[in-house]
C-alpha cells in the first residue's frame, strides 16, 4: 500500500488553564491513495484536530504528518478542506465560486468557464450557475462547495461532516453524489462523520476513535462491495458491520451522554 498520508506518532496538546489537554495521543495512520477513509466517533474525541493537521492549520505536539512523504510544515494547498458550514462567498455566483480556486492558479479564462461548467454538471447544478448561494438550498450549497475543493484539484479532500447541517434526504442524494464522484475521479478522502450509517454507506475503511484523549480504538475494513450506492443501507451486510461499529462505540457514547447530563444537571 502507499501511502498519500500519514500520522506518525502524533500527539497533539492545548493549552488549558492550569496545564494543558491531550487532544490526540500518540495516532499512527497510513492513509492510502485513493482510500476514502472515514474517521467516526464521538463529539470531542478530536477528529476536527486530526483533519486540521493533514490540512496543516496546526502542528502536532509531537509527531509528524506526512503527505506522500514529505512532513507537512504549513498550511499544505494540496489538502483540500470542505467544513460543515458551506463557506462560499455570498458574492459571487455558483460559476465564480468555483472558477475561485483556477484564478488563484491563473488558470486562463476559457478554460476556468470549462472546467466549472464541467464540475457544474457533474453535481448536478445545471442551470445554477448565474445564482448566487443566497438563493440555494443548503444540499445545493455543499454541492457547489464539493465543486469548487474540485476545481482547486487537490490531492487529497479532506472532509469536516460536511452534510451534517442536511436534511437526511439531502444527505442521502449526497453521499450517492459523493461516492460517484470518488469513484470516478479516484480521489483520496478522508472524511469524518459522528452517523455510522453515514460512515458504512462511503468508507473503505473506517477508522473508529475513542477520546480523551483521542486514540485509535479500530480500524474496520469494510467489505461491502463497490460500485456503492445508498441503497446497501438494506443489505444484511451492511446491517452486520453497522452492529460491530456500535458495539465498538457504544460504551463511549454512553460516557458521553452520562457527562453531557451531569454537566447539563450540575
Ligand atoms: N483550539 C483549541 N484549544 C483548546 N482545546 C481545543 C481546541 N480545539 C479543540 N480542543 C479540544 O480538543 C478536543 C478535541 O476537539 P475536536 O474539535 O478535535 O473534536 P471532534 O472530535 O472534532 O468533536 P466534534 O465531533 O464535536 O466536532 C476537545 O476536548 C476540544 O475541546
Ligand atoms: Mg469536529
Amino acid at each position: 500500500m502507499s501511502a498519500i498520508l500519514t500520522a506518525e506518532h502524533v500527539t497533539k496538546s492545548y493549552p488549558v488553564p492550569g496545564g494543558e489537554m491531550v487532544a490526540i495521543r500518540n495516532l499512527s495512520l497510513d492513509i492510502a491513495e485513493g482510500e476514502f477513509l472515514c474517521l467516526l466517533g464521538a463529539s470531542g474525541c478530536g477528529k476536527s484536530t486530526m483533519l486540521n493537521m493533514f490540512a496543516g492549520f496546526t502542528a502536532p505536539t509531537t509527531g509528524r504528518v506526512l503527505l506522500q512523504g514529505r512532513p507537512i510544515t504549513g498550511i499544505e494547498p494540496r489538502c483540500g478542506m470542505v467544513f460543515q458550514s458551506y463557506a462560499l462567498f455570498p458574492w459571487k455566483t455558483v460559476q465564480e465560486n468555483i472558477e475561485f480556486p483556477l484564478r488563484m492558479r491563473d488558470v486562463p479564462r476559457s478554460e476556468r468557464r470549462a472546467i466549472a461548467s464541467s464540475l457544474i454538471e457533474m453535481v448536478h447544478l445545471d442551470g445554477f450557475a448565474d445564482r448566487y448561494p443566497g438563493e440555494l438550498s443548503g444540499g445545493m450549497q455543499q454541492r457547489v462547495t464539493l465543486a469548487r475543493c474540485l476545481a482547486a484539484d487537490p490531492l487529497v479532500m479532506l472532509m469536516d461532516e460536511p452534510f451534517a447541517a442536511l436534511d437526511a434526504m439531502t444527505r442521502q442524494v449526497m453521499q450517492d453524489e459523493l461516492l460517484r464522484i470518488q469513484e470516478r475521479s479516484g480521489k483520496t478522502i478522508v472524511f469524518i462523520t459522528h452517523n455510522i450509517d453515514e460512515a458504512i454507506i462511503l468508507g473503505h475503511r473506517i477508522v473508529v476513535m475513542s477520546a480523551r484523549p483521542g486514540r485509535i480504538r479500530t480500524i474496520v475494513e469494510n467489505p461491502l462491495p463497490r460500485p456503492r450506492h445508498v441503497g446497501v443501507q438494506t443489505s444484511h451486510a451492511f446491517a452486520d458491520l453497522k452492529a460491530e461499529l456500535w458495539a465498538q462505540i457504544e460504551e463511549e457514547v454512553m460516557q458521553h451522554v452520562a457527562a453531557s447530563r451531569l454537566a447539563e444537571h450540575a
